[in-house]
């Protein structure tokens, strides 16, 4: 079955479509510098191929647990065990329910093994649930770093094993890996190279742009076009998309991601007892069990209290979502599968 989604438009108005059924058999990468339009592509896609495919979401950031109420994702939660994440993933692929696996809290560690350990039980499911689902990762360089980082070895090679296993060999057992990252050349060169889609956005650094070309296998003086794209703007290239590289505009989306760019707003007016304000400790903040050395900020995993944000309902959960702490803002959305966490005083 031929199902052409409308990503966007092309300089001359023409509308964009990507090839969903060519997609699922060829991947897609998306590569731009942040605030380039990565999130808004993925959610635009996301969107417009909902009714006709199933979705998996590895969401580091929680932004896309919006799905949830439009669409009827699931939102998980990604701070389980790992028996429940591959009872969980076994399930998801079982019942084809579209998801979102949020990250959102976690130290990178943790992402890295709930994201590996997640993606590898889908890639084994019984055969007899190979149906297709698009795997959407954002950030993908976390997952399949080129180089290793400060995260222990075993992290970094169930989440890259699995990232390899996604787009290597997921293809005969359904899954489709559409991967995002800031930087070409964070990401792991073997998972990059299964892609055969491209969208490319706005690139600065030089050492990304020639990763990009002879990824696409354009020569450096047309890769430069990638330098002067404009936010939400992208050149598009493979099988599911364009034969020849077309630049188009990603369109509007209909849910919104929880983050958004800074805008400056004006600063408070000056208050006389500032010292005061600053100084004199939070109540709800001196409770011993928040400074004992086990929960030292130092340590690693450690996780700030959550009891020091007011519980999301309605109107609140936009500040909420906004600030540093904002922990499980989607969880008054339609489906969330959520688990008490350790210390959070809104789930006892
Ligand atoms: N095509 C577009 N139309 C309208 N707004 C857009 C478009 N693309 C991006 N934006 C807006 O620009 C901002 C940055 O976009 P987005 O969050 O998608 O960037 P990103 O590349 O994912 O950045 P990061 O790598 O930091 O996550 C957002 O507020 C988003 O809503
Ligand atoms: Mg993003």
């Amino acid at each position: 079955m031929k199902v052409g989604i409308d990503m966007g438009t092309a300089s001359d108005g023409a509308s964009v479509p990507l090839d969903i059924e060519e997609l699922l058999a060829t991947r897609l990468l998306v590569q731009g510098n942040s605030g380039s339009g990565k999130s808004h592509l993925l959610r635009r896609l996301l969107e417009q191929s909902a009714p006709w495919v199933q979705q998996c979401i590895i969401d580091p950031e929680g932004d896309f647990v919006t799905l949830a109420d439009k669409f009827g994702h699931v939102v998980i939660e990604g701070e389980r065990t790992e028996a429940e994440l591959i009872g969980i993933a076994s399930r998801i692929r079982q019942h084809r329910v579209s998801c979102v696996l949020s990250l959102e809290g976690l130290d990178i560690e943790q992402q890295m093994r709930s994201a590996g350990i997640f993606l590898n039980a889908m890639f084994d499911a019984d055969r007899d649930y190979w149906y297709p689902v698009l795997v959407v990762v954002d950030e993908a360089q976390m997952f399949a770093p080129s180089v290793a980082g400060d995260v222990s070895e075993e992290a970094r090679k169930i989440s890259l094993g699995a990232m390899t296993n996604l787009m290597c060999r997921g293809r005969k057992r359904g899954l489709a890996g559409v991967i995002a990252t800031q930087r070409l050349a964070k990401l792991a060169k073997n998972v990059a190279a299964e892609a055969s889609n491209f969208l490319m956005g706005r690139t600065f650094l030089d050492i990304d742009m020639a990763r990009a070309a002879s990824l696409l296998g354009m020569d450096r003086r047309t890769a430069e076009m990638f330098h002067d794209l404009k936010r939400g703007s992208f050149v598009a290239l493979g099988p599911a998309l364009s034969r020849r590289p077309l630049p188009v505009t990603i369109g509007h989306v209909e849910t919104s991601a929880r983050s958004t760019s800074p805008k400056l707003t004006p600063l408070p007016e000056a208050v006389a007892d500032v010292e005061d304000l600053i100084f004199t400790p939070d109540p709800e903040r001196t409770d011993p069990a928040d400074h004992a050395p086990s929960q030292c900020p130092a340590t690693p995993g450690y996780r700030y209290p959550r009891r020091a944000f007011p519980a999301a309902s309605g109107s609140d959960r936009a500040f909420r979502t906004e600030g540093a702490g904002a922990g499980n803002a989607g969880s008054g959305a339609r489906g969330v599968a959520r688990r008490p966490a350790c210390g959070d005083s809104r789930t006892s």
